[in-house]
């Protein structure tokens, strides 16, 4: 699963931007405003259909123009390629295509091509609300559970349900018990979906950071399900009816789950330095690619938005000498050069492009 050659069309100051020979590590540098980040943006909008910074379709449309549109193609195993493309237009419109046919969900594109993107905004991960965190652990659930979508689809009506009756707040004992049973069904499998992945995870996060941080205080990563785990969810939806019904709307559950990182026994965002923190979401990052390949489910490809930022010479170098064991895709962009290039171990495998005022040259290999 690795992109050989992408073609970006009106994507922020991108236009004809054909990148072809992709390799395996992918490295974009150039000057402040180049186009650096939009080359990764442009790949996410292939993989996940909007933009990785949470903002909307517009941004990501170059000024005066109605649609963007980004075209790739994926190696598969063994022989052959698939084609991707998407459009995406002003009015919110998403024009999807995979294998030369038109395909109707993001979930469909996002199995073909599974992203990971760090970048300044994955601080959030630490420092952010648990909705980011969630964001994090059901995209290693995703990618490695097919039955994890289908159910947390399921959840999601359920509790949209359950809360629209609890807020008009007329619903009768019978009403009510059928979208708790539901709930607690669905919610019951999304979080024994969730601790089975979170249980496989930790132990490769702390692998990872031993190779990347060894210095660091002893950090630990623990998963809260969003209610008492000494309760079933059926159990606790039962004891939290008479404050969901007071409040309109349900109060415990796998939409209040959150993992935390502690280093020393203190809160990771609290307590770890800047350039700390990048490396422990680099770690969680890094984790879940690994754990995604071991378990047989392909590679996922990773976009880093500036790596050098935060990091001195010897941290960054470690990050690098991660990837470079991974065989996963990675793209990623520096200012200078020579930034990535002499911290990066294999000095056989580097693809170099220098982004200029929206235009993206091959540079050689490195
Ligand atoms: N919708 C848009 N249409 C046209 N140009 C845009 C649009 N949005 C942003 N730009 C411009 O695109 C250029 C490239 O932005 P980008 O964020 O990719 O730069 P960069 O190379 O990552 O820079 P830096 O090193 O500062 O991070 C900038 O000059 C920016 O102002
Ligand atoms: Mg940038």
């Amino acid at each position: 699963m690795a992109l050989t050659q992408v073609q970006i069309d009106r994507v922020r100051n991108l236009r004809g931007v054909h990148l072809e020979a992709l390799q395996r590590v992918n490295v974009f540098y150039g000057a402040n405003g180049s186009g650096k980040t939009s080359v990764l943006e442009a790949i996410h909008l292939l993989g996940m259909a909007r933009s990785f910074r949470g903002n909307s379709i517009r941004s990501l449309i170059t000024h005066g123009e109605d649609t963007c549109t980004v075209f790739g193609s994926v190696a598969l195993p063994g022989a052959g390629a698939l084609p991707l493309g998407i459009q995406r237009s002003r009015n919110g419109e998403a024009q999807i295509r995979l294998g030369g046919k038109t395909v109707r969900t993001v979930a469909e594109l996002a199995e073909q091509l599974p992203l990971q993107v760090i970048n300044a905004d994955s601080f959030g991960l630490l420092t952010g609300s648990p909705g980011a965190r969630r964001q994090f652990l059901d995209w290693g659930v995703f990618h490695v559970e097919q039955q994890f979508f289908p159910q947390w689809q399921r959840f999601q009506r359920c509790i949209k349900q359950r809360n629209m009756l609890l807020r008009r707040g007329k619903l009768s004992h019978q009403e009510l018990a059928v979208w708790t049973r539901d709930l607690a069904r669905s919610g019951a499998a999304i979080n024994e979906f969730r601790q089975a992945y979170f249980e496989q995870l930790a132990p490769g996060f702390q692998q990872t950071m031993a190779r990347l941080a060894p210095s660091l205080d002893t950090l630990e990563l623990r998963f809260r399900q969003g209610w008492d785990h000494k309760l079933t969810y059926a159990e606790a939806l039962e004891q939290g009816i008479a404050t969901d019904r007071e409040q309109g709307f349900t109060h415990a559950g796998p939409q209040r789950a959150d993992i935390r990182v502690t280093s020393g026994g203190h809160p990771a965002a609290e307590t770890l330095s800047r350039g700390q923190q990048k490396l422990v979401v680099c770690g969680l990052k890094l984790a879940q690619g690994q754990l995604m390949s071991q378990l047989g489910r392909g590679q996922c490809t990773y976009l880093i938005d500036d790596l050098p930022s935060e990091l001195d010479r010897k941290h960054g170098g470690l990050v690098c000498e991660l990837l470079a064991s991974m065989d996963a895709q990675v793209f990623i962009t520096c200012v200078e050069r020579d930034e990535i290039q002499s911290v990066w171990p294999d000095t056989g495998g580097l693809a170099m492009f220098h982004v200029e005022h929206g235009r993206v040259s091959a540079s050689g290999s490195a």
